[in-house]
Parts: C-alpha cells; sequence; structure tokens
C-alpha cells in the first residue's frame, strides 16, 4: 500500500519524503515530536497531546507552525491517506533549515513540520498484552530537561536497543538512588506489596505521559489507591505487578523485570482490567 508523509505544507510519497540536510532537527537534534494513538481513524487524548505540544515547543522557544485546527487537519490528512483504522499518527517540529550553527538562527526561519501515520495490528498488539512483557532496566543517562518532549533520543535509543538484545521489550532507566524514573518510551508503574499503583511523580525529571494522565482519571474512576511516588528495582521486582503506559503501548503488563518474575509472572488483573478500561475511555473520547 501506498504510504504518505506530509513535509512541510504537502503531502508526498513515504519513500519520496525528504526534509534538507540543515534542517536543525537533522543536525542538532533541535525539535519536539507527539505520537498520538489512532482508534478507529481518530486521535485518542487529543487535547492532552496537542497542550504538552505547545509547551514542548514554547519551552525551546520555537514557533507554533500552525493553529491547533490546522494541525488537526493534518494529522487526520495523514491518517485518511495512509488508511490508518487503528494505529499511530507521528508529528515532528523541528526549528527549521539555516546554516549549521549552534545558536537559534537571527532572525528566525519557520519551524519545519513532517507528519507521517501507521497502522498497528491491534489483535498482535493484544494477543501480547495479554502474554505480558519484560523490561531491563539501564543507568539513568539523560538529559536533565526529560520532560520537554525532544527529538534528542539517543539514550532511549541506546536503552531500548539494550532491551532488544537482553530480549525485553522495554528499558526502565534508574537514577543515582536506584529508584526506577521512566521507560525509554513509556512511564513505569507498579501495584507495589500492598496493593497501591505506584508511579513516579513528575516533578522529577521524566516526561509527562498524556497515557499516564489519563489512567490517573480512570484509576480515580475505580476508587483505586494510587500514589506518586518513586520505586525502586527491587521492590519493583518485589511488586504484585508491573506495567508501562504510552500512546504507544497503552498499558502493558511487565511480567520479567532484569529476568526476574513479576508476582506470578503472568499480566496481573489490576494491569488487565486497567488496559481495557483505557483503551474503552480513549476509544469513546477520541477524534
Ligand atoms: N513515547 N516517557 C517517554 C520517555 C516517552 O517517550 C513516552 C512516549 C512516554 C509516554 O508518554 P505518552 O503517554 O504521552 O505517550 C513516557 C512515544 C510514544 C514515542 O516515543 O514513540
Amino acid at each position: 500500500m501506498s504510504r504518505f508523509a506530509y513535509v512541510n505544507g504537502r503531502f508526498v510519497r513515504h519513500g519520496q519524503a525528504a526534509v534538507h540536510i540543515e534542517d536543525r532537527g537533522y543536525q542538532l537534534a533541535d525539535g519536539v515530536y507527539e505520537v498520538w494513538a489512532v482508534f478507529d481513524g481518530k486521535l485518542a487524548d487529543a487535547a492532552g497531546h496537542f497542550t504538552r505540544l505547545w509547551r514542548s515547543l514554547d519551552e525551546l522557544q520555537i514557533a507554533h507552525p500552525m493553529s491547533q485546527a490546522a494541525l488537526t487537519v493534518v494529522l487526520r490528512e495523514a491518517v485518511r491517506r495512509n488508511k490508518v483504522r487503528d494505529g499511530l499518527v507521528y508529528l515532528q517540529v523541528t526549528r527549521g533549515v539555516a546554516p549549521r550553527d549552534h545558536a537559534f538562527p537571527n532572525p528566525a526561519v519557520p519551524p519545519a513540520v513532517v507528519v507521517t501515520a501507521k497502522s498497528v495490528d491491534r489483535a498482535a498488539a493484544e494477543a501480547k498484552a495479554a502474554r505480558g512483557l519484560s523490561v531491563v532496566t539501564v543507568p539513568e543517562n539523560r538529559w536533565g530537561r526529560c520532560d520537554i518532549k525532544s527529538i534528542g533520543l539517543l539514550p532511549n535509543a541506546l536503552a531500548k536497543q539494550a532491551a532488544r538484545q537482553r530480549g525485553a521489550v522495554e528499558a526502565w532507566f534508574v537514577d543515582e538512588l536506584g529508584l526506577v524514573t521512566e521507560g525509554a518510551s513509556s512511564n513505569a508503574w507498579i501495584v507495589d506489596s500492598e496493593g497501591r499503583l505506584r508511579t513516579r511523580d513528575t516533578q522529577a525529571n521524566i516526561l509527562r505521559g498524556i497515557t499516564r494522565t489519563s489512567l490517573m482519571e480512570v484509576i480515580a474512576g475505580e476508587g483505586l489507591p494510587i500514589t506518586e511516588q518513586p520505586f525502586t528495582v527491587e521492590e519493583a521486582k518485589a511488586a504484585r505487578e508491573a506495567f508501562i503506559t504510552g500512546a504507544g503501548t497503552l498499558v502493558l503488563p511487565i511480567v520479567s523485570i532484569d529476568g526476574v518474575a513479576v508476582g506470578d509472572g503472568k499480566p496481573g488483573p489490576v494491569a488487565t482490567r486497567l488496559r481495557a478500561l483505557y483503551i474503552q475511555r480513549a476509544k469513546e473520547a477520541a477524534i
């Protein structure tokens, strides 16, 4: 099937889609990104992802390339042209194209915008979720502004590759105190030994996950105990359940950490139920 990408104002064939060699994203990772899950052709958690996008751009002093309404049209068109029913839509905004210099171009240049969309086999994803997946832990070695959804993802890419090589699906970063920060592309959660849902607070140097925030509303609706408190790797290994959240993985049960089984080594009831509830809610609210 032909795929299409949006590049700086027009849709082009995916295979021919290209940015300039002096795009500051390519040269300096000087840009930000967002990823929306797509259910039935509609954008999940749309408002949350837009709010974080504007914040990430403002933090880096990159101009908003277009209004939210206009960007929504582009994202939906990418979904439509790529015939995505269930999948992901990816947006990247960089500071733009300028002769290479570390300092920002002066005067400013227009930000560069790329959008792609791809299908996800939801049946296969559900089968994987039902089996549960593994994580490994790696030392936290990212910069101090992980709250910005920056495209500077080299430590994340190296961590994810380390996970793959050790037979796991995700890597959890661990800070100098032995506390889990978050995953290479997801937030980390446990159901601790006292039965409380636990995830690290966002005052720390982590990304404020939109799926994480939406899931908190689901958890509140269910009246489940929750605390925003970091946990150690040992606590996670001794937890009743573990799981990750993100637009790519939704809510995914984790059954092994560094080769140690979590609980009985099978997806736990809380994570399994939260996955179903999150998906139901995301589908209903998708636009
Ligand atoms: N990643 N933490 C990190 C480091 C992430 O990269 C992501 C998402 C999350 C979860 O955020 P959200 O719930 O808003 O998707 C947490 C996206 C999916 C990616 O890099 O593809």
